[in-house]
């Protein structure tokens, strides 16, 4: 696969698995890809990013795994990772790829610029949760914060990454960005085939549409993640472990870009957002 150099600055990636070489000569400062442990230089005052990008992206159709289709010539999940990297709030990236695909991905990102974060690549799982669990293993233990968030919102504006990240330094145990919902939504009991009865309408002014990076204490979200894993418990996103678990939750403002991309309909949304930014702040 082709993928096109950013060149923006040096990288340091690692490997969770297996060493690699960096395939950028021209990034002179770029550490060459180690299957040390977790990396102990981000600062603790710093957060980690954990970013899901292990899963097929079903919905968008056949091809590469969803994080590796190109917006804008260029993959969901470098934009991803760039997005976070651009917040002074975080410190260290680990993305969890397709576990078929570590070596390829720890390449993508090595060729391109990163704004000189450290970026680790760990095998996922075969679950969301999985994968976020198996990502915050890599993050090292004495950082305070840490932020998930999903390859699949390139677009998020840095301006959520850092709010979400400084409720957390301010207290909040989990946070979560959000938007209000434009369609009115119905609960209904779902059938097969056919009509299906509507049961009630929620107060649409009550609802909110989650987005990431969800914000957490470290130790409280590993703790969930573990406490799941024994318990069978399943949700669809890290807040949801939270709250199952009794912990309190709040939400920020969310952005209208930092929606999810996951049918096809969202990547021709995501590439008019993209050109607009190119053309009118040189993104
Ligand atoms: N994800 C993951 N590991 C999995 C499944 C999903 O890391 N086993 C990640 C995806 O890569 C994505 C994020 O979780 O960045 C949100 O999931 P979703 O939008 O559902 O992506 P996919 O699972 O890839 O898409 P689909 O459900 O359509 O197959
Ligand atoms: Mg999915």
């Amino acid at each position: 696969m082709a993928w096109r150099n950013g060149g923006r600055g040096s990288t340091n990636v690692q490997s969770g698995r297996g060493p690699a070489r960096s395939r950028n000569p021209r990034s002179a400062r770029a550490i060459p890809i180690t299957t040390e442990e977790p990396n102990l230089n981000a600062s603790a005052q710093l957060a980690a990013a954990v970013v899901p990008a292990a899963g097929r992206g079903e919905r968008l159709g056949p091809g590469a795994p969803k994080a590796l289709r190109e917006l804008g010539g260029v993959p969901l999940l470098v934009h991803a990772v760039r997005a976070l990297a651009r917040s002074r709030a975080v410190g260290l990236v680990v993305v969890c790829a397709p576990p078929d695909g570590v070596a390829e991905v720890v390449s993508l990102l090595d060729s391109h610029g990163l704004d000189g974060k450290d970026v680790r690549v760990v095998p996922g799982g075969a679950s969301r949760q999985e994968s976020v669990r198996l990502g915050l293993a890599a993050v090292p233990a004495g950082t305070r914060v840490v932020l998930v968030h999903d390859a699949a919102r390139p677009l998020v504006p840095v301006e959520v990454v850092d709010a979400v990240a400084a409720a957390v330094r301010a207290g909040a145990a989990a946070v979560v960005p959000a938007v209000p919902l434009a369609d009115t939504v119905k609960r209904v009991e779902p059938q097969p085939s056919g009509p299906e009865p509507v049961l009630d309408t929620p107060d649409r002014s009550t609802l909110r549409a989650v987005q990431t990076p969800q914000g957490f204490d470290l130790p409280g979200l590993v703790a969930a993640h573990e406490r799941a894993l024994a318990e069978g418990a399943e949700v669809t996103d890290d807040a949801g472990l939270i709250e199952r678990f009794g912990g309190r939750v709040v939400v920020v403002p969310g952005h209208e870009e930092a929606f999810k991309v996951t049918r096809p309909l969202d990547l021709v949304l995501a590439e008019a957002v993209l050109a607009r930014r190119r053309a009118t702040d040189g993104y």
